[in-house]
């Protein structure tokens, strides 16, 4: 491994929030629409590259983003941000669409029963309906990204093997024209080798895809999993502010790596993530009065590494007493 690694010379990597969609979609606190609009607004200000501002799927599925189409229409969009959101079928295309989405964020689980549980289909069935997206959203002049679910192993099955992962990722950016794909670690299975070798073998064989990576932190691996797909030449991370989220299907399932943390780690090793780290720390620091309950977030509890502390009340005293003990 180069030592480079550990220092990024300014090398940009982009953030991607997921938040507002992989973490709500989770909260049984409804967050009402305008604070929605407002974390939104407040995470383009923050310098987020991307945002998946919401989900269009069925509301009696996931009543907390029920009101995807308002949130959408009524956020203030950032020049250079793109704002995604996630689609299931052709009735969401329809819904994102109307609501004037960048991009549309399809998703199917490169395991078959993964698929099953979380979308009620097989991955054929899936990909015949993605098909369709993917055609309404390019003759609408939209951009196409596929999430695979569960690329670094499924919660049922266990290991899911690359060249799966990839035969999936071929039919969606050689058959369907898909932009970019994000292969995603959805219950937190991946870790730095197996990341590492999958984003290589991506990479090689579709250089001009964009690819995300996409990592849950359920088994504390997410950060370490961030840097070795970086190692590999992957530039692009989803994550969540304050780490919220999980999968509504997999038991035990946690956040996604949290946004704040990852981009803290990232800038002390040299690399541009273009996020005001501060900025993102306020609107973090908003959730847990927005969701009612605490968040995962280290750098909202413990701060920056060099946000210093106080020296206990008596140091003068303590002092005093050491010289005093020296002499
Ligand atoms: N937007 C709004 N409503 C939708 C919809 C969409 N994208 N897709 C389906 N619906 C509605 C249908 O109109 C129907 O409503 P009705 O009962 O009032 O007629 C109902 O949902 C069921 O539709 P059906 O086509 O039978 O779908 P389903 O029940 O098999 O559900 C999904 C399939 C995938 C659309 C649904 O389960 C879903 O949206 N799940 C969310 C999955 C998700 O986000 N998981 C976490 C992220 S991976
Ligand atoms: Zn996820």
């Amino acid at each position: 491994m180069s030592t480079s690694i550990w220092n990024g010379q300014g090398q940009r990597i982009y953030m991607q929030e997921v938040g507002t969609r992989d973490g709500l979609q989770v909260e049984q606190q409804f967050v009402p629409t305008a604070d929605k609009i407002a974390l939104v607004n407040a995470l383009s200000e923050a310098g987020m590259a991307k945002i998946e501002v919401s989900a269009f799927v069925s509301p009696q599925a996931i009543p907390a983003l029920r009101d995807a189409e308002i949130v959408m229409r009524e956020i203030t969009r950032k020049p250079g941000v793109v704002y995604t959101a996630l689609v299931p079928n052709v009735r969401g295309a329809e819904r994102a669409i109307d609501a004037k989405t960048d991009e549309l964020n399809l998703v199917m689980s490169a395991s078959e029963t993964h698929n099953l549980a979380n979308l009620r289909m097989t991955r054929a069935q899936s990909f015949a309906g993605l098909a369709q997206v993917a055609a309404l959203a390019k003759a609408a002049g939209l951009k196409v990204n596929i999430s695979l679910s569960c690329c670094f192993g499924c919660p049922m099955e266990g290991d899911v093997p690359e060249t799966t992962v990839l035969a999936w990722a071929q039919r969606f950016v050689e058959d369907l024209g898909a932009d970019g794909v994000t292969l995603c670690d959805t219950t937190g299975m991946a870790y730095p080798g197996q990341v590492a070798a999958l984003t290589q073998a991506f990479r090689t064989r579709w250089p001009g895809t964009e690819l995300t990576l996409h990592f849950h932190n359920t088994r504390g691996m997410g950060l370490a999993n961030v840097i070795g797909a970086i190692d590999a030449g992957a530039d692009r991370f989803d994550a969540s502010l304050g780490g919220i989220g999980g999968c509504p299907y997999a038991p035990g399932a946690t956040g996604n790596v949290c946004s704040e943390e990852i981009v803290h780690a990232l800038a002390l090793m040299g690399y541009d993530t273009g996020v005001d780290l501060p900025r993102l720390i306020a609107a973090a620091q908003t959730l847990p009065g927005l969701i009612g309950h605490d968040i995962p977030s280290q750098i909202v509890k413990a701060g920056r590494r060099l946000d210093l502390h106080h020296v206990p009340a008596d140091f003068d005293a303590i002092r005093e007493r050491a010289l005093a003990r020296a002499s």
